[in-house]
């Protein structure tokens, strides 16, 4: 009788909630070992038992993102127990201008990048140095069609999400000969609490499982970016092309304005 396979592991920042929440319910099945890292202990275990019902083990990493300390001891511990497989980097925010503000202020700014930009490449190397000596893995870097579109109502979100898929791409490149695959996700509008806090125009949105269905079609398929839906992810690659004049014009329709961010459901727990 032949071994039986190993678990298949798999860790997922953001998965108490939208798009890391529906990722994580699809992943789950028999045989799957999933990390679930979010700040809302309640949320994740809710999201946990959703993957359990499914036949999945479950480990739950309530913390922040940005607190490398906590994020590193855990990746480390779950890898020592299953060596990860594939890491989804999904955690992120949206903030911005808010209505009384012309422009976002530089505590959000820095905010929206140590949590778009800097924990998504620091959570990279935590993972990259075992997947290269193990010559296998899998790592997917959730962006936005934002990266492709610069958005006057949130600049630091268009830079950190800008920076993900330029880091991503090129990340891409260097460790493919190792056997790793990196896949940018650059999803367009998707319902989600974000979307709610978004307070303008959002065309062509989808659910997040129809979002979470595309990027792991694409992981599947080893894209190097999965752009949904497909008509708004070729004009936002066009819109760069085009000159400055145009591109502005173009967006003139498109703007908003950053709600408040919703109290948590639950109360966060990030003991
Ligand atoms: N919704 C859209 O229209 C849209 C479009 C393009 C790209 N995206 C990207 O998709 C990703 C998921 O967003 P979503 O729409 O699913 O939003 P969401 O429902 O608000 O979920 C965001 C997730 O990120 C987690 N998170 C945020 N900051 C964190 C931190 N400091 N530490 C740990 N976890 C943190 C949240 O966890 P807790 O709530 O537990 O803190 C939550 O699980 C984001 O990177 C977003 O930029 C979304």
């Amino acid at each position: 009788m032949s071994p039986a396979a190993p678990p298949n592991a798999i860790a997922i920042t953001g998965a108490s909630s939208g798009i890391g929440a529906a990722l994580s319910r699809q992943l789950a099945q028999s045989g799957r070992v999933l990390a679930l890292i979010g700040r809302d202990r309640a949320r994740l275990e809710q999201v946990a038992a959703d993957c359990r019902s499914k036949g999945a083990s479950c480990r739950i990493g309530c913390l922040d993102v940005r607190d490398t300390a906590r994020l590193s001891d855990f990746l480390d511990a779950f890898d020592r127990e299953q060596p990860i497989d594939t890491f989804i980097s999904n955690a992120g925010i949206l903030d911005g201008r808010h209505a009384d503000q012309e422009v976002e202020d530089g505590k959000t700014a820095r905010l929206v990048l140590e949590t778009n930009l800097l924990a998504a490449i620091d959570a990279v190397h935590m993972v990259l140095p075992r997947m290269r000596q193990r010559r296998r893995g899998e790592i997917v870097l959730v962006a936005s069609l934002a990266a492709l579109v610069p958005l006057p109502d949130a600049p630091a979100y268009t830079a950190s999400k800008a920076g993900l898929l330029s880091y991503g791409v090129a990340l891409r490149d260097a460790v493919a000969a190792e056997g790793i695959k990196v896949v940018v996700a650059c999803p367009g509008y998707v319902s989600t609490a974000m979307a709610d806090i978004h307070l303008g125009p959002r065309p062509g949105e989808i659910s997040a499982d129809a979002a979470a269905a595309l990027i792991l079609r694409g992981l599947r398929r080893n894209k190097d970016l999965v752009g949904f839906p497909l008509v708004p992810f070729w004009l936002s690659r066009l819109n760069l092309l085009v000159p400055e004049f145009m591109r502005r014009r173009g967006l003139r329709g498109a703007r908003f304005h950053v709600g408040q961010n919703p109290p948590p459901a639950l109360p966060r727990d990030e003991s």
